[in-house]
């Protein structure tokens, strides 16, 4: 029985393709939209605009097909966003990769939004 349950369950994989990317998107903000702190952050955003830009901003990141255009850093300076919640943002994502993937992809995006989450923060005097 032990062993039946075992082949039964799905193994992970790490993130490789598109799909995977939109996986790891989708479920990291249904985490972030029933979120106490984070939920209200986001509620202007347009959901069915902001997801699509999103997989191409990892997707350019992980599978490097240079898809997302803009400038992250713009967007987020006028929101009301303290260290705190980049802790949190960060702990969901992480948690949302852990439970999905496994691998050196899965371990090159959470090291990258990291960094980011660091830019992000000293650049917005945040004191990373
Ligand atoms: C405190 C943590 C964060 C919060 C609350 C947050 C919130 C948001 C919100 C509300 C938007 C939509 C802005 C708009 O179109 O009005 C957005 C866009 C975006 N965020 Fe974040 N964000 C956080 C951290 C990050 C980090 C660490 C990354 C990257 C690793 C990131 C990447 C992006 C990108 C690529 C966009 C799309 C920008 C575009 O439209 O071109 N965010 N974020």
């Amino acid at each position: 029985m032990a062993n039946f349950a075992k082949e039964m369950k799905i193994e992970k994989k790490d993130i490789l393709q598109r799909k995977d990317i939109k996986t790891m998107v989708d479920k990291f903000y249904d985490k972030v939209k029933s979120d106490e702190l984070l939920g209200p952050v986001f509620s202007h955003v347009d959901w069915p605009h902001h997801l699509p830009t999103m997989y191409n901003f990892w997707s350019s990141m992980l599978l490097g097909d240079q898809t997302y255009r803009g400038n992250p850093l713009q967007k987020h300076l006028p929101l009301p966003i303290e260290k705190k919640h980049f802790g949190r943002w960060l702990e969901l994502f992480k948690e949302t990769v852990d439970e999905n993937f496994i691998g050196e992809k899965a371990d090159e995006v959470k090291m990258r939004a990291d960094t980011i989450a660091n830019v992000f923060q000293y650049r917005m005097g945040l004191n990373a």
